[in-house]
């Protein structure tokens, strides 16, 4: 238990990078200890413990998607695979020793707030018993991801087909898809990754496309032992390199804005990947893979040998979505019909549905996704807060996605906010109770909106962010550096913040010295003893004690007043 206050404990829902993001700061900034992380899947990684289909990796270089408190030398190359990135997650929970707060296997079903106990009631199920329970908690933070539940794709027929089917996010590997004929619907990043990796091996994939796609060159450097080694024994090398891989993505970020200077940028990338399409991709497809669509508006793709693929004889590409699915195979919507041994949804995720399917209950008895409903869909205050949901934050939340950038930044500024404005106001007994006001919710999240209109996000394509009432929930309109100063110092006006001790000051004294390291605790208790000593400083030592009822007096008068 941490030093701290004995009634003050927090539950973290969801172990993927940002459960693992919020535990290291908790842990080891704050050292404050009372957490447990609950996780339904049976281990740490989240994203990439779940998605397993061959040929699943980042496409951002893995020295900036990492995390900014354990810099990883022994990347093998730029943009690493979904082994290596589960692995650096699993030796991140060791390396910390976070695995002790994790259970594994238990989900989340809902949480409910009861104001009179200032307390969440978070109701829990063990995956592999089906036995509910429930936990109490001060703090509920949900980091339970957004790109993680497969969207729920119905095509007539569906049940009727007999052959495996399965999403990327759920993919079966006790299926052998050698010399198999294999569907694959979609053509979003998981498609593209999934169809070169699979066609090696399989007997024939045809992959069904209702839409284009700007398409980018993804190379991809293998680094050498020298330059793990200089990563190694030369930190800053590794910090300078993560900062020009960081500027560099938000740089191209400029090419979703409505300027004139985006527009200018916009239109040279998109030549640069037309160019790119009809370098590699036979000519028969251009006019499909070619998007009608402004550059951004469906997440770009750095090609992971994609359209090379489109080049093998047992592959093809069918510009058509699906009419219907029948016991053998697939009819697509112009009525061409096709048996296969396996069906691949590569059809993306439910990410506009935040928090879903937990049923978490706020202060006025209302459920989150009904609030939501009212407003048009998932919003809160700087991905964070959400009214009538106090002690409540939400890492990865609505608004918060990085156009072009990476999610673990994204992440780790969102953790370090709620940090900010939620645990050290709780630890410090500066409130018990600190909920977003209405109003300020509202403002950030139309600032939000207005920004969005002339993006890029809401042009004339089907994506991902845009929710059932027409709103951009997920993504965050300007550049990934400008989230990190927007949430740098808390606006304590946006809050209710009831409860808390007078004596908070003290309180905030006590942990900004709890988390000095200990080296440098006994450096300012030496500092402290030679300064008392000095003849000067210990004349005045009995007067500032003689003066200490006064000064304490007029601070409470104060404390009441306001
Ligand atoms: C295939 C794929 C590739 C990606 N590649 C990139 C990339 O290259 N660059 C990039 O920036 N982003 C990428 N992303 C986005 C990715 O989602 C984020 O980078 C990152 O994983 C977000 O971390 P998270 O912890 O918020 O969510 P997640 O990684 O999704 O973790 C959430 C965790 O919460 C758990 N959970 C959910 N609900 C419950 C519940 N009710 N009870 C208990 N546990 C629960 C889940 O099981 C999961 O483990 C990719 C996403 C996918 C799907
Ligand atoms: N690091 C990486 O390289 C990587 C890899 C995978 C995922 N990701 C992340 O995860 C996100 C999701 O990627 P994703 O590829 O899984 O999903 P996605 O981008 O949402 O793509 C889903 C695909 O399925 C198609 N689809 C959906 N419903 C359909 C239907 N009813 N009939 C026919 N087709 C249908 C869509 O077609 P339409 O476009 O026509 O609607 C689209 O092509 C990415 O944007 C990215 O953020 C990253």
């Amino acid at each position: 238990m941490s030093a701290y206050a004995k009634e003050l404990n927090a539950i973290i829902i969801g172990a993927g990078p940002a459960g693992i993001a919020m535990a290291y700061r908790l842990k080891h900034d704050l050292k404050f200890e009372d957490f447990s992380i609950y996780e339904k899947l049976d281990g740490v990684g989240g994203t990439w413990r779940t998605n397993t289909y061959p040929g699943c990796g980042c496409d951002l270089p893995s020295h900036l998607y990492s995390f900014s408190f354990n810099l990883n030398p022994n990347w093998s190359k730029e943009l690493c695979e979904q082994p290596e990135i589960l692995q650096y997650m699993d030796d991140t929970v060791d390396k910390f020793d976070l695995r002790r707060h994790v259970q594994t296997s238990v989900e989340c079903v809902g949480a409910t707030w009861h104001s009179d106990k200032s307390k969440w009631e978070v109701h829990l199920k063990d995956i592999q018993t089906g036995l509910e329970y429930v936990r109490y908690a001060s703090v509920f933070v949900s980091a339970v991801g957004a790109i993680s539940f497969p969207r729920d794709v119905k095509f007539p027929g569906m049940e009727k087909f007999n052959a495996p089917m399965f999403h990327t996010a759920r993919w079966d590997h006790s299926v052998d898809y050698k010399g198999k004929r294999v569907a694959v619907i979609g053509n979003g990043c998981s498609a593209a990754q999934v169809v070169p990796a699979i066609a090696k091996d399989a007997g024939f994939v045809k992959q069904y496309a209702r839409s284009g796609q700007w398409f980018h060159a993804r190379p991809n450097h293998v680094y050498s032992e020298l330059e793990k080694f200089i990563f190694r024994w030369m930190p800053l090398r590794q910090r300078l390199l993560r900062l020009q891989i960081f500027l560099a993505a938000d740089e191209e970020t400029t090419t979703y804005f409505p300027t004139p200077k985006g527009q200018k940028a916009r239109l040279a990338v998109e030549e640069e990947s037309k160019k790119y399409i009809r370098s590699i991709a036979p000519k028969k497809y251009w006019k499909h893979i070619i998007p009608t669509f402004p550059l951004g508006c469906k997440r770009r793709i750095f090609d992971p040998d994609y359209l090379e693929s489109l080049n093998r004889s047992n592959v093809e590409l069918l510009p058509e979505g699906i009419q219907e699915m029948t016991e053998t195979g697939i009819i697509s919507s112009s009525g061409i019909n096709d048996d296969f041994d396996i069906i691949v949804l590569a059809t993306g995720f439910q990410v506009a549905k935040f928090l879903t399917p937990m049923q978490i209950k706020g202060a006025n008895g209302e459920y989150l996704q009904k609030q939501w409903d009212e407003c048009r869909g998932a919003q809160a205050y700087l991905g964070t807060h959400v009214h009538n949901f106090p002690n409540l934050a939400i890492i990865f939340g609505p608004n918060t996605f990085p156009a072009n950038n990476s999610a673990l930044f994204a992440v780790e500024t969102q953790v370090a906010y709620a940090v900010e404005s939620l645990f050290k106001p709780l630890i410090d007994h500066r409130v018990s109770v600190l909920e977003v006001k209405q109003a300020a919710e509202d403002r950030e999240t139309n600032a939000i909106h207005a920004e969005l209109v002339s993006t890029v996000f809401a042009g004339d394509c089907s994506n991902w962010y845009i929710g059932k009432f027409g709103r951009n929930a997920a993504s965050w309109p300007g550049f990934a550096r400008s989230y990190w100063m927007r949430t740098l110092f808390p606006d304590w006006s946006a809050f209710n913040m009831i409860g808390g001790s007078m004596f908070w000051p003290f309180y905030r004294v006590r942990r900004l010295i709890r988390c000095l390291s200990p080296l440098t605790q006994v450096l300012l208790s030496v500092f402290v003893v030679a300064v008392a000593s000095r003849p000067s400083v210990a004349k005045m030592i009995p007067s500032v004690i003689q003066n200490l009822p006064t000064v304490v007096k007029s601070w409470f008068a104060q404390y009441i007043q306001a």
